[in-house]
């Protein structure tokens, strides 16, 4: 279906849980406490009809995210399930990979074919100081992720000036040593945390051109891994022997990234969500144990799908990242 600027919206990001195991910097305010009650999560028959009717009106790819999605005890029913509706043709599951090592055999039998991992630091003193945790476990669950060749496994990075600068091109040889595409994430205002002020703010023009002093930057217009909104390049630096995909999601500073924008966002909590970057949701939890039909509420939130978001309006979310589904 397409909403009112001809954008075909056919990608549902299905939040989960808003529950997490780390405490980064950028998603969970310190001390944050307004996570959902759990009788107010949408349960897993309740997930399995939305996706359903999302896919009578077009819907085709789907990513499951969180908070942490691996925390939810039946994450892999839902994933199994997802994956068995007629329509689904991708699905994709955001992690942040520490419980990976031991859930990756079974998130590719359940049908996962494309995994992001969220990867800020490999120095494990600078990954505890954004995340909260460790980043041994991490890299053992990327190992595990490797040995079940998952068609796309692709690697995140947030991008904070003055806290992991130093990690981009470590990051980059480990990428790139594994044939993955690294993705390097403007930070958005979506904590209320002292990270967020514009100091810390690093922008992927400005990486570019960093990185165009140690090697070769090259535009690869029409290469798409998935279904995001990263641009791609391939990076030519002196020691690796083939260059490193490198995806760059200027949500802030790249003009028109909203106009390829293809998704809806449902939280954990039972809200459709039309753009991260602005506040307004549709309910849809209260209606659906009413017995709604969801579809007319996705329709609704597409129509409602606003053209551009309103990060640069100094937007500051009612919720946190971790309450609206990464
Ligand atoms: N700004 C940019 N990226 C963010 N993520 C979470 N919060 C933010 C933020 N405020 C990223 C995570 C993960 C992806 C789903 O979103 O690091 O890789
Ligand atoms: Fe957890 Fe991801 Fe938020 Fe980090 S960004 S606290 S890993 S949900």
């Amino acid at each position: 279906m397409n909403d009112t600027f001809g954008r075909r919206i056919d990608y549902l990001r299905i939040s989960v849980t808003d529950r997490c195991n780390e405490r980064c910097l950028y998603c969970m305010p310190e001390g944050y406490c307004g996570w959902a009650q759990k009788k107010d999560h949408l349960s897993a028959d309740e997930i399995l009809r939305v996706v359903e009717s999302a896919t009578g009106i077009g819907f085709r790819k789907f990513r499951v995210t969180g908070g942490e999605p691996l925390i939810r005890k039946d994450i892999i029913e839902v994933l199994r399930r997802i994956w068995a509706l007629p329509g689904v043709e991708t699905l994709g599951l955001s992690t942040n990979g520490t419980r990976l090592a031991a859930f990756a055999p079974a998130i590719k039998q359940a049908g996962v074919r494309s995994l992001n991992v969220s990867l800020d630091a490999l120095d494990p003193d600078l990954y505890r100081r954004i995340t909260g945790g460790e980043v041994c476990g991490v890299l053992e669950g990327i190992e595990a992720a490797r040995r079940q060749n998952f068609e796309i496994i692709k690697l995140n990075c947030v991008l904070m000036r003055g806290i992991n600068e130093s990690e981009y091109l470590p990051l980059i040889r480990f990428a790139a040593e594994r044939g993955w595409p690294l993705r390097f994430i403007e930070l958005m205002p979506l904590s209320h945390a002292d990270v967020l002020d514009e100091s810390n703010f690093l922008s992927v023009q400005e990486l570019m051109r960093h990185l165009e002093k140690e090697g070769g930057l090259l535009p690869l217009p029409d290469y798409r891994v998935g279904h995001g909104p990263a641009r791609y390049y391939d990076y030519e630096m002196p020691g690796l022997a083939a260059p490193a995909k490198l995806g760059f999601i200027g949500a802030l500073t790249t003009p028109h990234f909203c106009e390829t924008c293809n998704k809806l966002r449902l939280t954990a909590d039972g809200k459709l969500r039309p753009c991260l970057g602005h506040a307004g949701e549709i309910d849809l939890l209260a209606p659906l144990r009413m017995g709604a039909d969801p579809v007319g509420l996705l329709r609704a939130a597409i129509a409602n799908k606003p053209e551009n978001h309103e990060f640069l309006e100094n937007y500051q979310p009612g919720r946190p990242m971790t309450a609206i589904g990464g």
